[in-house]
This record gives C-alpha cells, sequence and structure tokens, in this order.
C-alpha cells in the first residue's frame, strides 16, 4: 500500500501532467489560428506525449493500491506574442516540472518509497528530453531572426514530428 503523502503528491503530479496537455493543445489551436500547421502539429504531439505521462503516474498509483483523485485543470493561456515567445514559455514550463519531478524525487527518497523512486527516474531522464526538445526549437526560431520565409521551412520541419505511442518497457 502506498503512503498517502505519496499518493497525494503523485494525484498532484496527475493534475500537472494534464494541464501540460491542456497547454500545449491551447498552443496547437493557436497555433491553427495563424495557419501555421506545422508547429500545431508539433505541438499535437507533444500534447499526447503528456498524457501518456498522466497515465503513467496514473496506472503506478493503481497498481500500488492507491486511489486516484483527479482536480480541476486550470485554463491555459490562449494567446501569445510569437512563436519565439510560444515556445519559450514551453520551454519555461518543461523547466518548471523538472522542477516538480525532482521535488518528488526528494519525497520518494525522504519517505523510503523506492518503487516510487524507480518509476520517477523514467520521468527525469525523460524531463532532460523534453527541455531538449522545447529549447531546440527555440534556438531555431533565434538563428533565423527576420530571415524571409524561415518561419515556413520551421513549419514544414515541424510537422515531421509523429507521436510513438509507448510500447511496455518505455
Ligand atoms: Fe510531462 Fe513535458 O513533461
Amino acid at each position: 500500500m502506498i503512503k498517502e503523502k505519496i499518493q497525494d503528491a503523485l494525484n498532484e503530479q496527475i493534475n500537472a501532467e494534464l494541464y501540460s496537455s491542456y497547454l500545449y493543445l491551447s498552443m496547437s489551436a493557436y497555433f491553427e489560428s495563424i495557419n501555421l500547421k506545422g508547429f500545431a502539429s508539433w505541438m499535437r504531439v507533444q500534447t499526447q506525449e503528456e498524457l501518456v505521462h498522466a497515465m503513467k503516474f496514473y496506472d503506478y498509483l493503481i497498481e500500488r493500491g492507491g486511489k486516484v483523485v483527479l482536480s480541476s485543470i486550470e485554463s491555459p493561456p490562449t494567446e501569445w506574442p510569437s512563436p519565439l515567445a510560444i515556445f519559450e514559455n514551453a520551454y519555461q514550463h518543461e523547466q518548471k516540472v523538472t522542477g516538480l519531478i525532482n521535488e518528488l524525487v526528494d519525497l520518494a527518497i525522504a519517505e523510503k518509497d523506492h518503487a516510487t523512486n524507480i518509476i520517477l527516474q523514467w520521468f527525469v531522464s525523460e524531463q532532460v528530453e523534453e527541455e531538449a526538445s522545447a529549447d531546440e526549437v527555440v534556438q531555431k526560431i533565434k538563428l533565423m531572426g527576420d530571415a524571409r520565409g524561415g518561419i515556413f521551412m520551421l513549419d514544414r520541419e515541424l510537422a515531421q514530428r509523429v507521436f510513438t505511442p509507448p510500447t511496455a518497457t518505455q
């Protein structure tokens, strides 16, 4: 049986992952509204990844005999001044999530919950990727500067990203 303190913290993290999914869906909708379909598609893939993160915690909590308690998901922003501002927002958001995961690791260690610590290690590695993929786009947009057509070339590139459903070992 999982300790109540850990259960509460994991339920909060499920909410944080669902918020992430909601945030990226809002970013995707914004990109749709300005006709950047590739950017929108990239964000839609990110939305799906966040749902996978939420469901990993959801399934783990149930497997440990805990109770999943879903709470309200905060409204995400709906407007941004530029594609760069959106990706900077995404990068900052991922840094915040990394902080939340690190706090969960600290809690699992303090509570001597080794199983929770192990599942969190997957998230520790995942966050390295999450931060890197958002920052990569930030850097590309910055490099383009005011180059004409740059944003449309990047739009085509970002359209290539596909969602890969997790396997049993991922
Ligand atoms: Fe679930 Fe993007 O971290």
